[in-house]
This record gives C-alpha cells, structure tokens and sequence, in this order.
C-alpha cells in the first residue's frame, strides 16, 4: 500500500472511532432509532467529507485531531442526506455502501427519522468543538453558520430539490451546475472551509479554499455521474443505472462520457494548480487524484 492509502485509512479508522463515541449506542432507548442511525452510518463509506475538514485544518497549522467534532458532524449530514436520497419518494435504491437502504431494513418512516436524528445530532455534534482546547467560540459560530448554509434551501436541499424536479424533462447547463454545485458541492465545499475556519486562516486563504472546495465539489458529483452508468456495482456499493432509471439531468445524460470526463481532467488539474498554492499540499493533491480515478 502507498503511503497516501495508508494515511487515508489511519484518518478513516479515527473518524470512524469518533462517530462511534458522537453516536448513542444502539441499546439506548429507543433503541430501533439508533439501530437505524448506527446502520447506516458505518460500514463503507468513504468518509470524503470529513477527511477534507481534517485537512483543511492541518494545512492551516492545527492537528487534524482538533476538528474531529465538526468533521463528524458532517459526516453525519452527508449520511442523513443519503437515508433520505434513497428513500422511495426520492431515488428508489435498495443499495447504499454496499447494503441494503435503510428504509428496505427498518422501514421508511424510521429511515425518515433516522435521517432527521442524525442531522440534529450534527450540530449537536459540531457545537462539541468549542469544548477543545485552543478553538474559538467565534470560530465554531461562523462553521456553524455555514454549514447550516451549505446544507439547507439555499445549499444541498436546494439541489435536490432541482434534482427531483429536473427528472425527465431537459434542462440547460446552467440548470446542471446548479444542481451539482448545491445537493454535492456545498457541502464538500463547507467541509474544507470549515477545517480551515477552526485553525484560524486569514479570510484571503479562506477565499481560496473555498474556491477549491467548489471544484472538489463539482468534480466529485460529475465522477459520481460517470461511475452511475459505468461502475462496476460490486465496488460501488449502490445500484448502477439509478440515474437512468429515474430520468436523471446529469453531466453524463447532457455531455455523454467523453466529454465529461474531458472536464473532470480538465477541472482535476484546475484544482491541483490551486492546491499547490498551499504548503505541505501534498496528500489534498494526492487525494483529488483519488477522487478522479476511484472506483466507488
Ligand atoms: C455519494 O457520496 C452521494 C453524493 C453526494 C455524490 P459519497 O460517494 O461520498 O458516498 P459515501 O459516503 O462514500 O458512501
Ligand atoms: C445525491 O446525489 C446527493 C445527496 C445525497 C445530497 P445522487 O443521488 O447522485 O447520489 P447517489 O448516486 O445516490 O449516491
Ligand atoms: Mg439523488
Ligand atoms: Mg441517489
Ligand atoms: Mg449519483
């Protein structure tokens, strides 16, 4: 294993650690709630987001360790925001990491919950950092702004709410980025922005993170698109042709294959060039590689 993986999979094991200490035990009463949140928020995921959040805030100069309550606050979004994509009135799919959905083992109504508990145990959860030593109250305050933000009508439930409308019917370019940069982008774009805001960062380096984060975002939707026709499902751990099936307006159904990934190589070296402008860049760099080549 290169050494990029094994950092990638020692960050996961901590992140992973952490969520399990946010998240109630399964015994708590009433324990099919917290079944259903534990379910679903471990085994498979690839845990991007939070990643993105630690690193954000090592480049700044904090230890990744320090930001550990927001990135699984984030994380815990990103998985509430998956429980209810795939729920029946959304995406329909019966696999997700690999497993059956959450409402194909505990039922939609307790799939719906599940996903409204996590996204409130999110903030619960982000609020947290202000307990850790050497982070601003005003810090947390702003992380939480925006990441209430990135994650409303105005962020990701504005893009799937495009994304639902959009179903079938043509829809210009504008219309698709809009999508992509709000139900994946925001969110992916307030993970690193907010590793960078604990660890203080000049609001000029803000900036820049944040515009790096838009095309991390984008990148990773319109990879997300590809792998949804072209994956191999067995390490995607979801079902291939969901966007078909449903008459999705993607970068694949409006641009065909080579023209999107044209633009994913085309955005990928766009983003590595803003990366570089950072010290000790190299693993961000590393890892929007990663983002271009994975298979799941
Ligand atoms: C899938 O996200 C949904 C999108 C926003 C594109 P991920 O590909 O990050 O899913 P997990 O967390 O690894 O399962
Ligand atoms: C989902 O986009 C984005 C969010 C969950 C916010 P997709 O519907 O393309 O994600 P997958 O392909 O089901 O993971
Ligand atoms: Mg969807
Ligand atoms: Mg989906
Ligand atoms: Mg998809």
């Amino acid at each position: 294993m290169q050494s990029f993986e094994i950092e990638l999979n020692e960050i996961r094991v901590k992140i992973e650690k952490a969520l399990d200490d946010f998240l109630p035990k399964s015994d708590e009463y009433p324990p099919k709630i917290h079944e259903a949140m534990r379910y679903s928020t471990f085994n498979g995921g690839k845990r991007i987001r939070p990643i993105l959040t630690i690193k954000a805030a090592e480049l700044f100069g904090l230890p990744g360790e320090k930001v550990l309550p927001t990135a699984c606050g984030i994380e815990m979004i990103h998985t509430y925001s998956l429980i209810h994509d795939d729920l029946p009135a959304m995406d329909n799919d019966d696999f997700r990491r690999g497993k059956p959905t959450c409402h194909k083992v505990f039922g939609e109504a307790v799939a719906l919950l599940a996903g409204d508990a996590l996204l409130t145990l999110a903030f619960k959860t982000i609020a947290k950092n202000a307990e850790i030593e050497g982070i601003s109250l005003k810090a947390v305050m702003d992380v939480i702004d925006r990441i209430s933000l990135a994650s409303g009508s105005l962020g990701m439930i504005g893009g799937q709410t495009v994304d639902i409308l959009s179903e079938g019917i043509k829809i210009d370019e504008r219309t698709l980025l809009y999508i992509d940069n709000h139900k994946t982008g925001c969110l992916i774009r307030a993970s690193l922005w907010s590793g960078a805001r604990l660890a203080e960062a000049p609001a000029s380096e803000l900036d820049k993170i944040d515009q790096l984060g838009k095309k991390i975002g984008l990148i990773f939707q319109i990879v997300d698109d590809l792998l949804d026709l072209h994956g191999d499902e067995k390490k995607l751990g979801k079902p291939v042709g969901s966007d078909v099936r449903n008459k999705k307006s993607t970068f694949l159904s409006v641009y065909g294959y080579e023209k999107s990934r044209e633009l994913v190589k085309v955005l990928s070296n766009e983003a590595k060039e803003m990366a570089r402008e950072f010290k000790n860049s190299s693993f961000l760099m590393q890892l929007i590689d990663f983002l271009v080549e994975r298979q799941h």
